[in-house]
Parts: structure tokens; C-alpha cells; sequence
């Protein structure tokens, strides 16, 4: 029975080592959620990193042996592979290429190559799992050269590539020096997805301006083969969300923030540490909303949480320095004995606490400059039982597209931002209420099973259809 093999750079299970001791833990993302069904089935697998380094040959045993029993397959990286590969070229090359940020972006010779020999290393261990006539999916911008490498190695498998990032115009590609290599590493594809129809249309002309090929329909002619291009917008388990937020545990933290906060409204950001997440824009907006409207000041806290995220590389280590700043001198500006103007935070939170957070405010903070969706978004929506609340969302995540009840602003216009803000803290109930419900029927219906469904019928569809037009 043909088998499918899930990859992406991080598996669904963390290793991290404390004092000496390995501990697994299970990732509460998206992903994890919605592929959960399929790779623990029979025989199904998924390969990937558990992000951390081994170097003893017994641990690596040890770690191998433990994912194995849950159906994963570890790709260990060196150090080096670590600094060149995931934290060179994948976060300080194509990250900040695809999220408009060209500035940070470095094109290092060196970077490139470990970002060959580790999709080699991917290819190497796919390869190990998989029969000719299996189905991958290869996910996300660590990975765009496994296709075409696993095509040489596997003609008549059936491989899907799915892109969860932004796919950037044509003339932020160009910039980069490997730019035709990466467009041809995703075309070993059969189906490659995107989550909006303004990045497949960035990645068909980037195609199209970097080797000639055209695509009509969905359909790009490359050579011999037919490939098959389209958008699936990604949810979230709209039930589970749903579940914490009702919960006894998340109740109990919510009235124990509560009691803290006393009467005070709460404006909620929840995000990864990342440039593209404009977190410093958003806390300048939040300043000037305390500037221009004095009489929010001792009513309003923004509570922020920050998730610690890719410390090792430079951009997102300064970025923490000017958060730091910024909050300290917001804070130290507008505080009162009884008002703290932003609580912040620079950890994770267990869901209980999430959901809880999403209980308590009444406005959510969506702004990222950049995104390729913003599950953020979508889980304070379905948190939102009784449909109060607001969303204020950027118009450059992804989500934007689907969530057309939020507040939608610029992300750049500090002033819109503001304005935005205040017009949420001031909405009467029954426009809430309308917007709210509208966007959870929308998160409620197309959830990340959804999502995975829709792109394996498609995988399968596209591999069958090739099968008949060779067979012509
Ligand atoms: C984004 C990317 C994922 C990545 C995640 C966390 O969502 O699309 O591929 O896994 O960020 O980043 P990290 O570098 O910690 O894996």
C-alpha cells in the first residue's frame, strides 16, 4: 500500500536538553495538528529535524529510537549545518527575501552550499522511508530544493511542496544570486500550494521571468510535465480552540488576570519574535493612541506576548534589544501606581494561558508587516464564543484575505493604527458581534483538516491525471 511521508526542517516533536537530559515535546502548531492524522497512520512517517544538536553516537541512538515509536524520523544537523543552513540561508537569506525585508538579507557562497548538502541530507533520509510509487509533501522554505532532488531520485513518486510563507515579487527574487536553482528545486512538485492568490501569482511570474515556463489554469507546462498550482488557505482546529477557551483552566486564569488588571480593557499581541511581525511599529502605535486619546490612559493595557524565536541570528537579537527599549520607555513615560501601560512578556505560554489571554481582551493586535497567514488571528476569532471582541488585522497577512470583518490597516500608518485601536475600544456590541460572528462561521468551516484534505484530494488528482495523459 503506497505510503505518504510528511517533511518539513522541524518535526512535530521538540528534543531539548536540560542538565544533561533529553525531554520530548510534543509541538501544540498548526501543522502538527493537522498532519497528526496522517502521519501516525499505518506505515506513514515524518521526517524532520528535532532542533536540537547531537553528537554523541549512544544519544543519537536514544533519539532516533524514541520518534521512531511515534512515527518520526530525525534529520540531525551539525553545528554547522545549524549556523549555515537554518540559521544562515534559511533565516537571514530567503526568510527576510520572501517577507520584503532585502536589507537583512545575506548571500553568503557558504550558506548556499550547506543549504544544498542539507536538503541532501533530507533527500538521503526521504529517500531511506520511501517506495517509488509514494506520496511527499515537502513543507516550507528550508526545504525548496527537495522536489526536484527527490524527482531525479524518484520519477514516478507523487510529491506535493507547500509554501507557508509569503512568495515575494518577482523583483525581490531576482536579487538573489541561486534564484533559477530555487524556482527549479519546487518544480519536482506535482501540486505546489500557496495560501493566497497574490503569492502563486508572484511565483508564476517569477517562474515564468527565470525559465520560460507559462502557466494557464493552474496548470504550468514544464518541459514533459504537467504541474499543478494552486492556493489553500490554511485554518486552525477551530474545535480546540473553541475547547481551551471554555475550559475550567483557562476560566480560572482569566479571573486570576482579571483581579490583577481591576477595571482596566486589555488589547492582546501575541506573536513570535520577528521583524516581520511589526512589533515595534505596533507599540509605537499603541504610545501614540495614549498621546492622541489621554482618556485611555489608565484604562487600557496592551498585553504582549513575544515568543522567543531564532536568537542566534543577528536581526532578531537587535530586535529584541529595541523591543526592550521601547517598552521600558513607554512604560516609564505613561505608568501609574495602579496603571502599567503595556505587560510585557518574552516567553511561551501553555494553551490553558493562551486561550485565557484570549478570553480577557477585547481587541486583538494583528500587524505583522509581512505573513503568510497568521494563525494568531484566526485562533483569537474562535476563542471569541460569545462574539464580542475585535480584531484589527494587517492587510499584508495572509489572513486578511478570509478575515474581511476584521479592522483592516496598514501596518506602516502608525496614525491608522491608532485610530484603529481606539475606533475598536469604542465599537458598539452589535457591530462586534456582526463582524465576529462572520469570521468564526469562516474559521469554524475551513480548519487545518479542511486544509490538509483539500491538498492531499489535490495531490492525488494531479498525480492521476498524469497517469492518464502518459497513458494517452
Ligand atoms: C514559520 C515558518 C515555519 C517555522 C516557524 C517557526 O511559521 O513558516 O517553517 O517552523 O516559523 O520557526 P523556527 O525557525 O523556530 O522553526
Amino acid at each position: 500500500m503506497p505510503r505518504t511521508i510528511i517533511v518539513s526542517n522541524r518535526l512535530p516533536t521538540k528534543v531539548l536538553r536540560t542538565n544533561d537530559t533529553l525531554t520530548f515535546h510534543a509541538s501544540e502548531g498548526g501543522l502538527a495538528t493537522g498532519l497528526g492524522s496522517i502521519f501516525r497512520q499505518e506505515g506513514n512517517v515524518w521526517v524532520g529535524w528535532p532542533g536540537l544538536f547531537v553528537d554523541d553516537e549512544q544519544e543519537e541512538g536514544y533519539v532516533r529510537e524514541q520518534l521512531r515509536q511515534d512515527r518520526m524520523v530525525p534529520v540531525m544537523l551539525t553545528e554547522a549545518e545549524i549556523r549555515d543552513y537554518y540559521e544562515g540561508f534559511s533565516n537571514s537569506t530567503l526568510w527576510p527575501t520572501f517577507h520584503y525585508f532585502p536589507q537583512f538579507a545575506e548571500y553568503e557562497q557558504s550558506h548556499w552550499d550547506a543549504y544544498v548538502a542539507v536538503n541532501e541530507k533530507f533527500c538521503a533520509a526521504v529517500l531511506e522511508q520511501a517506495g517509488p510509487d509514494d506520496t511527499i509533501w515537502v513543507h516550507d522554505y528550508q526545504l525548496l530544493l527537495l522536489p526536484a532532488m527527490l524527482r531525479a531520485a524518484r520519477p514516478g513518486a507523487t510529491i506535493g511542496f507547500f509554501l507557508h510563507i509569503p512568495f515575494p515579487s518577482y523583483e525581490l527574487i531576482r536579487v538573489l544570486p541561486w534564484a533559477r536553482e530555487l524556482m527549479e528545486g519546487i518544480l519536482g512538485a506535482d501540486l505546489i500550494g500557496f495560501h493566497t492568490f497574490g503569492f502563486m501569482r508572484h511565483f508564476l511570474s517569477s517562474v515564468s521571468h527565470l525559465l520560460g515556463f507559462t502557466a494557464q489554469n493552474g496548470r504550468l507546462e514544464a518541459g514533459d510535465r504537467t504541474i499543478l498550482v494552486d492556493t489553500f488557505p490554511m485554518g486552525i482546529d477551530y474545535e480546540r480552540y473553541v475547547a481551551a477557551a471554555a475550559s475550567d483552566s483557562a476560566r480560572q486564569h482569566e479571573a486570576n488576570y482579571r483581579e490583577a488588571l481591576g477595571d482596566i480593557r486589555a488589547i492582546l499581541s501575541i506573536d513570535r519574535l520577528d521583524y516581520s511581525k511589526g512589533i515595534a511599529q505596533r507599540l509605537r502605535a499603541f504610545e501614540l493612541l495614549l498621546q492622541r486619546y489621554s482618556e485611555w490612559r489608565g484604562q487600557v493595557s496592551l498585553i504582549m506576548v513575544v515568543v522567543p524565536s531564532r536568537d542566534q541570528v543577528a536581526q532578531y537579537a537587535a530586535l529584541k534589544e529595541e523591543i526592550d527599549e521601547l517598552v521600558g520607555r513607554i512604560n516609564a513615560a505613561y505608568r501609574t501606581m495602579s496603571w502599567t501601560p503595556i505587560h510585557y512578556f518574552y516567553r511561551a505560554f501553555p494553551l490553558d494561558e493562551l486561550a485565557a489571554l484570549y478570553r480577557l481582551a477585547e481587541v486583538g493586535l494583528v500587524t505583522p508587516m509581512r505573513d503568510g497567514m497568521n494563525l494568531v488571528a484566526k485562533e483569537f476569532v474562535a476563542s471569541k464564543a460569545d462574539e464580542r471582541g475585535v480584531l484589527i488585522l494587517s492587510e499584508r497577512a495572509g489572513a486578511a484575505r478570509e478575515l474581511s470583518d476584521a479592522l483592516l490597516i496598514n501596518p506602516t500608518d502608525t496614525s491608522q493604527l491608532a485610530e484603529a485601536m481606539h475606533d475598536a475600544l469604542v465599537m458598539p456590541e452589535a457591530e462586534q458581534i456582526r463582524r465576529m460572528r462572520a469570521m468564526r462561521q469562516l474559521v469554524r468551516q475551513y480548519t487545518v483538516f479542511a486544509w490538509t484534505d483539500l491538498f492531499m484530494n489535490r495531490l492525488a488528482y494531479s498525480k492521476n491525471q498524469q497517469h492518464s495523459l502518459d497513458t494517452e
